[in-house]
């Protein structure tokens, strides 16, 4: 039967496909973060209220595109109560950590920066991201911002990045052309 099928005919269903596909595509348009580990080693001291979030961040994250991209984006978020402490935390940081908000591709430190993305994330269409699970997330990145990319462990966060960045300007040039463009690398 495949030999009844056209070569043209096919490539005319492939072109369809894609074109009909197109609302989704940007979910397979890559970013550095995708070329990172697609999980965390040494779930070790992370607190046992926030292993769930984990978990959750691994699966729902990792529905539409690979949940390296959640781990290991750019996007920072310090903890606090509420969004004024956070915003505190942010001025404070600026003082006594310059280099953070020297180099944008690797962090960009933001109060809400994190609930802002988790939100537009679960509103997408069939996201399976409940308002629970949005907020166990949201949790985790909080605490995973502190500590792996803010905190005594921040110098190895910019190496992790400057590799991922490296890696995808050397594998996907036009790309990272429109990405560093858009200032959404
Ligand atoms: C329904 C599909 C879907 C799910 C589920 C999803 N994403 Fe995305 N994600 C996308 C698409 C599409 C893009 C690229 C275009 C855009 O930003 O909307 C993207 C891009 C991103 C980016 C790149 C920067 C940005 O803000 O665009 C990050 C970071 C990200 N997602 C994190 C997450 C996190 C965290 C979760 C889980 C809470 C998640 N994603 C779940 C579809 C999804």
């Amino acid at each position: 039967m495949s030999a009844a099928i056209k070569p043209a005919a096919l490539l005319a269903g492939l072109v369809a496909v894609g074109l009909s596909a197109w609302p989704a595509a940007p979910a397979r348009e890559i970013f550095p973060s995708d070329l990172g580990p697609r999980t965390l080693g040494g779930a070790g001291g992370m607190p046992e209220g926030l292993r769930g979030g984990f978990s959750l961040a691994l699966v729902r994250c990792g529905t539409c595109h690979t949940p390296a991209r959640a781990l290991h984006h750019r996007y920072a978020e310090p903890d606090g109560k509420n969004l004024p402490d956070k915003e505190a935390a942010v001025s404070s940081l600026k003082a006594d950590h310059p280099e953070f908000f020297r180099e944008p591709w690797v962090w960009q430190v933001e109060a809400d920066i994190w609930k802002r993305c988790v939100d537009r994330m679960a509103a997408k269409s069939s996201s399976g991201i409940g308002e629970g699970d949005a907020r166990a997330i949201h949790a985790f990145l909080v605490w995973d911002s502190d500590r792996r990319k803010l905190g005594k462990a921040a110098g190895a966060w910019k190496a992790l990045r400057e590799s991922l960045l490296r890696r995808f300007k050397a594998r996907y040039p036009d790309r990272w052309r429109k990405l560093e463009a858009l200032d959404a690398l």
